[in-house]
């Protein structure tokens, strides 16, 4: 460890600068008009990993962005961690609430991160941590230590739902034959205590289209006597959760796991200020199912959310206007044993049945996704656990997140391998928003855990 943290002080300021480089270029994979800069994201770390050491790298191509693949193999008898991550990032509107670009990182301190954190589109998810795992083996094949055959698998569709890993991961076992995925795509609770992910939630994803008339018309020839769009779709939107903020989408909870309540005490213990929560997030109350506590509601509960919402007249003024449309993006988080196609089918039903005559309804269904949930007591999460506590000098507590990881769940079922979630960011790193950042504490921490992970690793796999 002692070598680790050498290598580490004294290469962190290039570790930084190469990380920087690779924030400048704008790879969001779902706008179309960016995608020679995804592709330049991609050469870019293949260069990264080859300088590292790596045996190969390559672009494999796919109908859509590329995925990089990469592997140093030191001895066919030697188990075999499979490095996965995304280079995609999401996209940084709105532009305005930026403090500095988005694509222009900089370094600044802030209350959570005195040592300095990058702020750049990015920098958390996922550029910032998979990167991590790049430094980790150039440092393990600097010092001569790596103990297992790695591979890496680094997409650049993971924002805009993975839809091309599957095919490539089915087409490629052989390839990606491995004893476990190591991801690093996901939080810890606070610099001072670790945790490790052991479950991520499903997601089914809607578009639905309302149609009132068959064109815009005048809000006050017409108003009153046609259905207004907009307004049927904010009642129907309304109605899809009761004042308990229980979902009413008739079975939508039939497979869901209820905790015992032994489980639900032990998820209690888990460090939480409810509030600074308040407090982070600017309101003055939190919201959402009853019965439940907001680590409950953002973890084992599944949820809908309204992500967008549009339709009739938006700029600047007033134009009276009864819209002949209005359109809402609707996420809906699932938890186990939930499938999303089901639920996608039993909210179909359910919006139909719900919309008055005097409208159309169309929906379009947008990518999914299993949840997942990983055993403690696997040697995967031992091995995790063990190396967190090296570093942090204290012993992670498992914790179940609210974000989605859809490809987690098919590596299960395609590749027949666990995941562990090695994350080192933080919930208020703003991953998604503007201001994302990620603490240079926590990149740093995350290059010095990954090569203890692989030790362990090693190890209980030679005593199971
Ligand atoms: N890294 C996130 C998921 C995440 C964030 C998991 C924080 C746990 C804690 C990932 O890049 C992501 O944003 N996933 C999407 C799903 C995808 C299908 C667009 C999500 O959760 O919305
Ligand atoms: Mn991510
Ligand atoms: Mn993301």
């Amino acid at each position: 460890m002692q070598a680790y943290q050498t290598y580490i002080q004294a290469n962190q300021e290039r570790f930084l600068a190469e990380l920087i480089e690779w924030l400048k270029i704008p790879s969001v994979s779902t706008d179309e008009s960016k995608k020679q800069e995804v592709r330049r994201a991609a050469e870019f770390l293949r260069e990264k990993l080859l300088q590292a050491g790596v045996d190969k790298a390559e672009l494999c191509e796919t109908a859509g962005h590329p995925i990089v693949y990469a592997e140093k193999i030191i001895d066919k008898n030697l188990p075999t961690v499979l490095v996965y991550g995304h280079y995609d990032v999401q996209p940084a509107d709105p532009y305005e609430l930026w403090d500095s670009p988005p694509f222009e990182p900089v370094i600044k301190k802030t209350p959570l991160h005195p040592q300095g954190a990058i702020f750049a589109r990015g920098a958390c998810d996922d550029k910032g941590q998979t990167f991590m795992h790049v430094k980790a083996l150039e440092m393990m094949l600097h010092n001569n230590s790596l103990p297992c055959n790695v591979k890496f698998m680094v997409e650049g569709e993971e924002e805009c739902g993975s839809g091309n890993l599957e095919p490539f991961i089915r087409q490629n076992k052989e390839r990606l034959k491995a004893d476990v995925i190591l991801i690093s795509d996901t939080s810890i609770i606070a610099n001072d205590i670790p945790s490790i992910e052991i479950g991520l939630r499903g997601l089914c994803y809607v578009e639905v289209e309302i149609t009132g008339p068959n064109r815009d018309l005048h809000s006050g020839v017409y108003g009153g006597a046609v259905a207004n769009p907009i307004n049927v779709l904010c009642q129907m939107i309304a109605s899809l959760k009761d004042e308990k903020g229980r979902i009413t989408i008739p079975h939508f909870y039939d497979k869901v796991q209820e905790l015992s309540a032994q489980e639900r005490a032990e998820m209690a213990k888990t460090p939480f200020d409810l509030e600074s929560y308040k407090k982070d997030l600017g309101v003055e109350d939190v919201a959402g199912e009853e019965g439940y506590s907001t680590i409950e509601r953002t973890s084992i509960r599944p949820t809908l959310d309204v992500n967008g919402i549009w339709g009739g007249y938006t700029q600047a003024g007033a134009k009276t206007v009864l819209p002949s449309k209005a359109y809402a993006k609707i996420s809906m988080r699932l938890v186990p044993h939930q499938h999303p196609d089901e639920i996608a089918e039993l909210f179909e039903k359910h919006f139909r049945a719900i919309a008055p005559k005097s409208v159309k309804v169309e929906i379009r269904f947008h990518h999914g996704g299993f949840p997942y949930v990983m055993p403690t007591n696997s040697i995967e999460y031992q091995a995790a656990s063990l190396a967190l506590e090296e570093t942090f000098g204290k012993k992670p507590i498992p914790t179940r997140g609210g974000g989605s990881i859809p490809i987690v769940a098919l590596f299960e079922k395609e590749l027949g391998l666990k995941s562990v979630l090695l994350g080192f960011g933080l919930d208020s790193d703003a991953i998604h928003s503007p201001n994302e950042h990620y603490g240079i504490f926590n990149f740093l921490k995350g290059i010095e855990t990954i090569p203890l992970f692989y030790q362990h690793y090693v190890c209980l796999k030679k005593g199971a």
